[in-house]
C-alpha cells in the first residue's frame, strides 16, 4: 500500500493534508482505514474506486460534513476538526462541494439555487446574474435558467449542482460522481469546466467511477479498496 504521497500538479505548497485518518461508522463498518495523503494547492486529484469503497466518506471528511473517528485533517495548515463556528463557516465557504445526491432546493430554480453561495458572501446581484448565465451557457442548460430544479431530469440536476458548488470560485473544490448521469459530450463539458476552475487555481478533488474522465490525465488518480488508498497514476512513485 502507497499511503503517503506528493503531488504532480499544482504549486507544490500542500493545502490538504489527512494523516492517518480511519472513519468508522457503528456497529462496525470500516469506511476509510489509515489513510495518509497530502493534496497540493492547484491539484486536480482524482479518487476512484468500487461503490462503497469510501470515496464520498472521504470527501464529507473533508468538507467537514462528518468527523474522523482517528486521525487529523488539515486545510491550509489549520485541523479542521478543531474549527467551531465563524472559523468553520469561513473554511466552509471557501469549499465548494458537488454532491452525490445532488442536495439542491427542489422547489427552487435554477439560477437560485446557483446564486446561493454567492448570495452568502453578498456578491452584487449584476455579478450573480452574469456568472449564473455564463455557466449555464457552459453546461448547455441556458434554457433551464427558470426551471423548478425538481423538474430537471438527473442530468440535469447534476450539472445544476456542478455549477453550483463552482459559482463563487472556491479555493477548494469537491465533486462526487459529476458525470454519473451524463453522455459523452455533455461529460466533456463538465470536464472542461473542472479544468478551467482548476487552471484559475482551484484544488480540485474529484471521485468517480467513470474512467472516461481520468484514462488520459495527467493528474494524480489514487484508488480506494475496502477503504485503502493506493496509487493508480501521476505521483512521484511512477
Ligand atoms: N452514514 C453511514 N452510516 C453507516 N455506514 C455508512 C454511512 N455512510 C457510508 N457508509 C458505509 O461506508 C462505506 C463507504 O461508503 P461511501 O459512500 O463512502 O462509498 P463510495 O465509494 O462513495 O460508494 P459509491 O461509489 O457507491 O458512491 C460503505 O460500506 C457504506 O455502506
Ligand atoms: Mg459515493
Amino acid at each position: 500500500m502507497n499511503t503517503q504521497m506528493t503531488n504532480t500538479t499544482g504549486t507544490g505548497e500542500t493545502l490538504i493534508e489527512m494523516i492517518k485518518v480511519s472513519k468508522a461508522y457503528p456497529p462496525d463498518i470500516v469506511a476509510l482505514e489509515n489513510i495518509s495523503v497530502s493534496i497540493a494547492t492547484g491539484e486536480m486529484f482524482f479518487l476512484i474506486g468500487m461503490s462503497g469503497a469510501g470515496k464520498t466518506t472521504l470527501l464529507k471528511l473533508l468538507c467537514s460534513m462528518e468527523t474522523p473517528s482517528k486521525g487529523l485533517i488539515e486545510i491550509g495548515g489549520n485541523p479542521i476538526q478543531q474549527m467551531k463556528g465563524h472559523k468553520l463557516a469561513k473554511l466552509r465557504q471557501k469549499i465548494g462541494v458537488a454532491y452525490q445526491d445532488f442536495k439542491l432546493l427542489t422547489d427552487r430554480t435554477t439560477s437560485e439555487n446557483i446564486a446561493i453561495s454567492m448570495e452568502v458572501s453578498y456578491k452584487k446581484p449584476q455579478l450573480i446574474r452574469k456568472r449564473v448565465r455564463e455557466l449555464l451557457e457552459q453546461l448547455d442548460l441556458s434554457d433551464k435558467h427558470d426551471s423548478i430544479t425538481g423538474e430537471l431530469s438527473r442530468g440535469e440536476q447534476q450539472r445544476v449542482t456542478l455549477a453550483r458548488a463552482i459559482a463563487n470560485s472556491p479555493t477548494i473544490i469537491l465533486v462526487d460522481e459529476p458525470t454519473g448521469n451524463l453522455d459523452a459530450t455533455t461529460t466533456e463539458k463538465v470536464m472542461k469546466l473542472l479544468t478551467k476552475s482548476n487552471k484559475a487555481g482551484a484544488t480540485i478533488v474529484i471521485a468517480t467511477h467513470d474512467d472516461s474522465i481520468y484514462r488520459d490525465t495527467s493528474h494524480r488518480v489514487m484508488e480506494l479498496r475496502k477503504g485503502q488508498m493506493y496509487s493508480i497514476a501521476g505521483g512521484a512513485s511512477l
